[in-house]
């Protein structure tokens, strides 16, 4: 089964963009990771990443026939998107939503999350790891 790794604006930069936040590692890297795990778990992963929210918003709906389930990290969108939030909606697999760092110890702004409300688990504060946790999670709620 094929699960979509989604990731929203800005995270192109991971590992050069306020590493005392992000860390060092690099989008790259943490796709790497990620089909590493994929492979041990036997599932196939799609890795995408872009700064503009009608690009993700077309992934999503591609999920819609071609995905399992969704990893999604959305970035400054998570705060911000009801437009992500009603495209999720449109997915009936598993969604879980990913952030790097520990949002609810950040500004009030990033307390509130519009994709949460369809979420069906969140994972913060992580690190990288987060979207590795998420894989495991989305792996197993769509296991057979
Ligand atoms: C983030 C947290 C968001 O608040 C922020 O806008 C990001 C990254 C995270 O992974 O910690 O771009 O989603």
């Amino acid at each position: 089964r094929l699960i979509f790794i989604l990731n929203g604006p800005n995270l192109n930069l991971l590992g050069k963009r306020q590493p005392e936040i992000y860390g060092h590692e690099t989008l790259a890297d943490v796709e790497r990771d990620c089909a590493t795990l994929a492979a041990e778990l036997g599932v196939d992963i799609r890795f995408l990443q872009s700064n503009h929210e009608g690009q993700l918003i077309d992934w999503i709906h591609e999920a819609r026939d071609a995905a399992a389930g969704i990893v999604i990290n959305p970035a400054a969108f998570t705060h911000t998107s009801v437009a992500l939030l009603d495209a999720l909606k449109t997915f009936d697999g598993p969604v879980i939503e990913v952030h790097i760092s520990n949002v609810h110890q950040r500004e009030g702004f990033r307390h509130h999350s519009y994709v949460s409300l369809r979420a069906d688990g969140v994972i913060a504060g992580c690190g990288t790891e987060g979207y590795r946790l998420g894989l495991r999670r989305v792996a197993s709620l769509t296991a057979d």
